[in-house]
């Protein structure tokens, strides 16, 4: 005979587990071994938010060692999409930049540059309202070797269209390009996408990966 307790703590378990889960969809670059990214920049798309919820739309570097997400984030929460920027979450622990409510449509820009002593500069805007945020995040000592175009959900799904990508430039240090021009990881094949207008140069110590069009169209 079955524990009825059981089952029912193990049913609430599983409910709890589905509440808490984040559904993730995302596409990684990732330079030769030895090279860091120095910058990340392009234009954003927001899409029509569906509704209020964790929706957090957002380009990123992240660190070789794991130690956080440096990003720009669309952020759904309050039912009016909100752009800012910032390191997640602590080693270092930083204060989140700032940032600025955007129009459902309405397409942002970020650049993330790294400074000559190491630290990081984050500008967002929005073109058509002016709007815009410059902070410097103090990010010495990191080698950010993921650029990452994520989707992550805590709770609503991916039902709000595509989120795309245009004029987007990565630099690396080095010299190997080929990480422009493959395909980028696509995290767990979730996601269909396409990408369009690669290109890079290489010049002494630097490489500069150009994307015209990067758009993660649909969950697979
Ligand atoms: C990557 O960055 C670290 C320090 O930030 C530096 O020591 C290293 O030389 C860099 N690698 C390349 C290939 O530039
Ligand atoms: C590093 O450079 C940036 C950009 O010039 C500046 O905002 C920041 O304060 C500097 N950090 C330090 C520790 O001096």
């Amino acid at each position: 005979m079955k524990n009825l307790e059981v089952i029912a703590i193990t049913f609430i378990g599983q409910i709890l587990q589905q509440a808490l889960a984040t559904d993730w969809y995302f596409l990684e670059y990732n330079p030769a071994s030895g090279e860091n990214f120095t910058s990340f920049s392009g234009d954003m798309a927001a899409p029509t938010l569906p509704s209020a919820a964790t929706y957090y739309l957002w380009p990123g570097l992240q660190p070789t060692d794991n130690s956080g997400v440096y990003q720009n984030v669309l952020d759904g929460r309050s039912g009016t999409w909100w752009f800012g920027s910032g390191w997640c979450c602590s080693d270092p622990t930083l204060a989140w930049g700032g940032g600025f409510n955007v129009a459902d449509g309405a397409t942002v820009t970020f650049s993330n540059v790294q400074q000559s002593n190491g630290s990081w500069t984050s500008t967002i805007t929005d073109p058509t309202t002016g709007d815009s945020a410059t902070n410097n995040f103090a990010l010495e000592g990191k080698d950010f070797n993921q650029a990452i175009f994520a989707i992550e959900l805590d709770g609503p799904s991916w039902d709000f269209g595509t989120l795309a990508y245009s004029n987007v430039v990565i630099t690396s240090s080095g010299t190997d390009s080929s990480w422009c021009t493959d395909t980028p990881t696509n995290y767990d094949d979730a996601t269909v996408y396409s990408i369009s207008g690669v290109s890079s140069t290489v010049g002494s110590d630097e490489v500069t990966c150009t994307i015209e069009s990067l758009v993660l169209e649909s969950p697979a």
